[in-house]
């Protein structure tokens, strides 16, 4: 017997979690801003409905029908047709996704983690004449020691190989059960209090939500459809992974709706949870790490409460990467365990390690002890846009076209589950067409 998800809602809460993470909090906010606000979460919406959920439901699909790992998934599903090899290979190929960015977020994930002890033991006290200049070193000093980053690099490891080892029940379930109600709470506690604290709630709700249709550019659009990929966690084969463990009687389609309009809720509410704070205390709001971990603790340091506010913020984005986290290592500790035989406590451990010392090369890249320098990128940079803006385009296009054309269309129908023959349709113009026109946009536009 399969380990399976004990009901519909414990399997939309640990998708949740997987699509929930260092992507809503600290990549969200900022590009919104950027992009003209309102104008980008318009488009942003538009690619989430039109190129995001088509892949999403295309994943969980294909997962389910398969049920097994990817590389099986896609295998058996292809195995009448002259194709078949050749999709065995992408779910091969489709371990590095998940391979790649796990190392990377990883070595993010330990920064929170770092962010929670330093504000549990105080050294989130600025002094008050130079915030800037200290928080600026305090955050240089830890990607600066390779010792200090690996250290909290392997306690994230650590725990998310320990939730993965436990199976989707003893581990997964267990994990998401509390850790899920707890972010929406923390989340809801730090909008708050930017809101009671602060008098510029409205001016960051402008910020993001009111149109500015001259800041959107072709750029905006690829930006919007890159991070739908991943903040939707697809194109890496983590949703495929979760959809195989879906009992019988499920709604793929509500439940794919759900995960994913609580993914962009949580992404808006991060943005009016920050940007009162940067903008109450003069500050910019910069891209991704610096705006969490250098810009915001200034906010904190002046605010009152700013220390245990600095610590709820810190264990609320911790709980986000923690609950992502295992969607990476899943996929490929699902696939060892079921290809290779393997008790799935053993293939995870074995992951586990590989992408550790991954990450080990990364913290090293980090710390500028060695400086690989490629195509004028150091190695995590590169790495980074090598997964979000090739990898999961092309591994959420392969999915989309395989479950569009692949799937005949009776086992389509059955496998969504209540959405009926018209959906289908719907779904199936936006998997087949729509989704790898979009993917199509990005992968070129990323080329010239
Ligand atoms: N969606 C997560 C975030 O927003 C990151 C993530 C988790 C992810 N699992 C994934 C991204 C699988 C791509 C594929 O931080």
């Amino acid at each position: 017997m399969r380990d399976r998800w004990s009901s519909q809602l414990l399997f939309v809460l640990a998708a949740t979690g997987a699509a929930v993470g260092l992507g809503n909090v600290w990549k969200f906010p900022y590009i919104a801003g950027e992009n003209g606000g309102g104008a980008f979460v318009l488009v942003y919406l538009g690619a989430i409905a039109l190129v995001g959920m088509p892949v999403l439901i295309a994943e969980v699909l294909i997962g389910r029908l398969g049920d097994r790992n990817i590389v099986d998934c896609l295998s058996r599903l292809s195995q009448a047709t002259r194709t078949h090899r050749l999709w065995r290979a992408v779910g091969w190929l489709g371990m590095i996704a998940p391979f790649v960015i796990l190392s990377m977020y990883s070595v993010v994930g330990g920064w929170a983690l770092t962010y929670v002890g330093y504000a549990a033991t105080g050294k989130l006290d600025a002094p008050a004449g130079d915030a800037a200049g200290y928080f600026g070193n305090l955050f240089g000093e830890l990607v600066a020691s390779p010792g200090e980053l690996a250290a909290w690099h392997t306690l994230f490891m650590c725990l998310t190989v320990w939730i993965v080892a436990g199976g989707v029940r003893g581990g997964l379930e267990r994990l998401v059960r509390w850790l899920m109600p707890c972010f929406f709470l923390l989340l809801v506690g730090v909008v708050s209090y930017g809101a009671l604290t602060t008098d510029t709630f409205a001016r960051a709700a402008r910020f993001l939500l009111s149109p500015n249709f001259d800041a959107l550019t072709v750029g905006s659009v690829v930006t919007a459809i890159g991070h739908a990929f991943f903040t939707l966690s697809v194109g890496a084969g983590a949703m495929l992974a979760y959809g195989s463990y879906l009992p019988r009687k499920v709604r793929v389609v509500q439940a794919c709706t759900t995960i994913a309009v609580l993914d962009t809720l949580v992404a808006l509410l991060a943005g009016l949870a920050i940007f009162p704070l940067v903008f109450a205390h003069g500050l910019e709001p910069s891209a991704g790490p610096g705006l969490v971990f250098t810009t915001l603790p200034i906010a904190f340091a002046q605010m009152p409460a700013g220390q245990a506010a600095g610590l709820v913020f810190f264990a609320l984005l911790s709980i986000a990467a923690l609950t992502s986290s295992p969607s990476l290592l899943e996929p490929i500790a699902q696939t060892l365990s079921e290809r290779g035989g393997l008790p799935k406590r053993r293939a995870a451990v074995a992951v586990a390690l590989l992408v550790w010392a991954a990450g080990i090369v990364q913290v090293f890249a980090l710390s500028g002890r060695f400086d690989l320098d490629l195509f004028g990128r150091n190695l995590f940079d590169l790495s980074d846009h090598l997964a979000s803006n090739i990898l999961l385009p092309l591994g959420g296009v392969a999915f989309a076209l395989f479950a569009a054309w692949m799937i005949p269309r009776d086992k389509a129908i059955g496998g969504l589950g209540s959405a009926g023959a018209g959906f289908h349709r719907l779904w199936r113009f936006a998997a087949g067409y729509v989704a790898p026109a979009g993917v199509a946009i990005v992968l070129l536009t990323g080329l010239f």
